[in-house]
C-alpha cells in the first residue's frame, strides 16, 4: 500500500512516498480505498512537528479529507456497501491509497461527482458550515465576515452563505481572489484583511454591523474584526494564519454582549465529529446534486499523490484559491 510518509521534522522535503502496510477495518469500520486527498495547513505543521495526530490516527502518514471508494467493511458496519462512494475528514492518514474509519465519520460522494472532485469538499465545507451556522448562527438574510475568502475555508463559507440567502463581505490581499469568490456569490470584496474588513462590514451594513464573523487568520487583526460585528454578534476563529496573539477591547465584547468562540475540527470527541457528518449530510449534501448544484468543490488543482512534497510547497506560498486535491490514481 502506497502512503506519503512524514520521515522527520521539517518542511515538504520530509515527506517520502513509502510502502506501509495495509489497514484492516474494526467492526464499526470501513476501509475505503483513497482515489483522492487534499492537503490542509494542518498538514504543513504536522510535518514540522507542531501538530500531531490525535489518538488512533496514523502517527506519520499526514492528509486529513479523502474521497474514494469502500473496499472492505467491518462485520458490525450497516450504512455502507463494498463499492460505496464516500468522503471524509479524518483526524490523520489521509494521504495513503486505503484507510479505515468508523463508518459513521463518512458521508456520501455527491451523486455522480469524481473522487477527485469530492475530495476538495469535506475539510472547507465541514468547517464553514459549522463554524458560519452552527456556531456562528448565521441565517438567510444575514451578513457574514470572511477574513481570507480566497482560501480552501473561505470560498465554502461564501458559497454556503449565498445557498442560505445571506449576504457576505470578504477580504484577500489578492485581486484575482477576490475576482473569482464574487463569481461565487461575494457581495462586497475587499482587497486587504482584518482592518479594511471590517471598515467594509460596517459600510456595507450601514454601521449595523454583521451577524457573525469566520476569521481564518487571528493575530492582530482579531480586535479589529470585533469591530465588525452587530451587537450580540458572533466572531469564530478558526485559523492563526497572522498569528496567535492579539489584543482585545474587553469593553467591546462586554456592552456589545459580543461571542469570541475558537473552534477546531481534528482534536474533537468523536461523537461530535459524527455529529457534525450527519448534520452536514441533511443540509448541506443536497445543494451539490441536482442538474443545477448550488454549492461546488472549489479546486486550484490536482496534482499526482507522488507530488505531494511541491503540493505543500505551493499551499504555503498562498498562492492557491481553493484547495489543492492530490490524485491518488496518477
Ligand atoms: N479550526 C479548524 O478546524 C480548521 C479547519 C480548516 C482550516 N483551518 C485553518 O484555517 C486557515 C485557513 O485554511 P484554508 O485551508 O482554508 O486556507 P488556504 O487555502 O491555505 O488559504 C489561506 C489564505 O489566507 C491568506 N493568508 C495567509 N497568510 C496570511 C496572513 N499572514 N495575513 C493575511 N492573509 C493571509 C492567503 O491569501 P491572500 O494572501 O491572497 O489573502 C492564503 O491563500 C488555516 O490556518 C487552517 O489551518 C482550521
Amino acid at each position: 500500500l502506497r502512503a506519503a510518509v512524514i520521515t522527520g521534522e521539517g518542511g515538504p522535503e520530509v515527506l517520502s512516498i513509502q510502502e506501509v502496510p495495509t489497514p484492516e477495518p474494526g467492526p464499526r469500520e470501513i476501509r475505503v480505498r483513497v482515489e483522492a486527498s487534499a492537503i490542509n495547513r494542518a498538514d504543513l505543521l504536522q510535518c514540522r512537528g507542531r501538530y500531531p495526530a490525535p489518538p488512533g490516527w496514523p502517527a506519520h502518514i499526514p492528509g486529513l479529507e479523502l474521497a474514494g471508494f469502500v473496499d472492505a467493511c467491518g462485520a458490525d458496519v450497516t450504512r455502507w456497501r463494498v463499492g460505496d462512494a464516500v468522503m471524509a475528514v479524518v483526524g490523520g492518514g489521509a494521504c495513503a491509497d486505503a484507510i479505515t474509519l468508523l463508518e459513521d465519520e463518512a458521508v456520501p460522494i455527491p451523486g455522480g461527482m469524481a473522487p477527485t472532485d469530492a475530495a476538495a469538499i469535506p475539510e472547507a465545507f465541514f468547517t464553514a458550515y459549522d463554524a458560519a451556522v452552527l456556531q456562528g448562527g448565521l441565517e438567510g438574510g444575514g451578513w457574514l465576515a470572511i477574513n481570507a475568502v480566497g482560501s480552501g475555508v473561505g470560498t465554502a463559507a461564501v458559497q454556503i452563505a449565498r445557498c442560505l440567502g445571506a449576504r457576505s463581505v470578504g477580504s484577500s490581499r489578492t485581486q484575482f481572489k477576490l475576482d473569482r469568490a464574487t463569481t461565487m456569490g461575494l457581495d462586497v470584496p475587499v482587497l486587504g484583511s482584518s482592518d479594511a474588513l471590517a471598515a467594509a462590514a460596517r459600510q456595507a451594513t450601514d454601521k449595523h454591523g454583521v451577524q457573525v464573523v469566520v476569521d481564518l487568520l487571528g493575530g492582530e487583526g482579531l480586535e479589529a474584526l470585533t469591530g465588525a460585528l452587530t451587537g450580540q454578534g458572533r466572531l469564530i476563529l478558526v485559523g492563526l494564519l497572522a498569528g496567535i496573539r492579539s489584543q482585545l477591547n474587553l469593553g467591546r465584547v462586554l456592552t456589545r454582549r459580543l461571542t469570541v468562540t475558537g473552534t477546531v475540527l481534528r482534536s474533537r470527541p468523536t461523537a461530535e465529529k459524527v455529529a457534525l457528518a450527519r448534520a452536514f449530510e441533511s443540509k448541506i449534501l443536497p445543494h451539490f446534486e441536482g442538474s443545477t448544484p448550488s454549492l461546488y468543490p472549489v479546486i486550484d488543482r490536482a496534482m499526482p499523490l507522488a507530488h505531494i512534497a511541491d503540493a505543500h510547497r505551493l499551499l504555503a506560498s498562498n498562492q492557491t484559491f481553493g484547495k489543492i486535491v492530490l490524485d491518488h490514481t496518477l
